[in-house]
């Protein structure tokens, strides 16, 4: 039976681990190559390469820090002529850079805008020129664009919320050549960097309407529908994937 992304290429920003890894593996099961980039963790991204090509898929893992535009656009350009195209962009990686605004650095600031908002943008003009009609773009926000209820996310918050205006305006532009950029913005999901059992999981689920956090494949269905035929007419659009935290 066809898959749904077969013959396609997607390139996964932050995919060794977490959201990126599970959306890395949902591609792949659905058909796609996929090319994944990591920052520190070789051998979590290696064992995802491996169990991709495990269940028969093909992948690579890349070590490309998102925080330098230069080597991330080498990675894309690299990836779409190593793979023979590019179809699929997911921006996935990110900085979560917490603490009150008196004790915030301009460093910290620098790398949230470098990583969150930066390497998405850079990304997507590297892929749009590799991508032919049919082509995706998908930008992993955060729920915290819309509802702050800790302090302390001023860096995170503003980051996570210029990808509205990003998917919004690249949407407008890149749809004359049939090519989508959506958001996806995930609440509470259980990996590293916000674990189900951490110290917060009981108030953060509590702002949920479902009452737990989700895991990393819920946030990777909702990237998959989008990357496949089905979301062909679905563009500039925020697909909340919370548990109904923003509600
Ligand atoms: N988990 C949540 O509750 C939640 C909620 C809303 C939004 N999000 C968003 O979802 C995305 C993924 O989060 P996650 O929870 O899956 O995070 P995670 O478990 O911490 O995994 C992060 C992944 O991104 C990579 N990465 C981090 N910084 C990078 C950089 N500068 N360059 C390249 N790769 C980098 C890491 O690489 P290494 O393994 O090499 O370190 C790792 O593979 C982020 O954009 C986050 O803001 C998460």
């Amino acid at each position: 039976m066809e898959n749904t992304l077969d013959g396609k290429v997607a390139l996964v920003t932050g995919g060794g681990r977490g959201i990126g890894a599970a959306v890395a593996l949902r591609l792949a099961r659905e058909g796609a190559a996929v090319a994944l980039t990591f920052q520190r963790d070789e051998v979590r991204a290696d064992q995802v390469v491996r169990d991709i090509a495990a269940a028969g898929g093909r992948a690579v893992a890349v070590r490309v820090d998102s925080a330098d535009p230069i080597a991330l656009v080498a990675a894309v350009d690299r990836v779409a002529a190593e793979f023979g195209r590019l179809d699929i962009l997911v921006n996935n990686a990110g900085a979560f850079l917490l603490g009150p605004l008196e004790e915030l650095s301009l460093a910290q600031f620098d790398q949230t805008v470098a990583v969150n908002v930066r390497a998405p943008f850079v990304a997507s003009q590297a892929a749009a020129r590799h991508m032919a009609a049919g082509g995706r773009i998908i930008n992993i926000g955060s729920n915290a664009a819309e509802r702050a209820v800790f302090p302390g996310f001023a860096l995170y918050s503003l980051s996570k919320t210029a990808l509205i205006g990003l998917t919004k305006a690249l949407g407008r532009e890149l749809g004359p050549r049939a090519i989508t950029v959506n958001l996806v913005n995930p609440g509470p999901t259980d990996t590293e960097l916000n674990p189900a059992d951490g110290p917060n999981a009981a108030v953060i689920n509590g702002f949920t309407a479902l009452g737990h956090y989700a895991e990393p494949a819920d946030v990777a269905a909702a990237v998959a529908f989008l990357a496949g035929g089905g979301g062909r007419y679905i563009t500039g659009a925020t697909v909340n994937v919370d548990g109904g935290f923003t509600i």
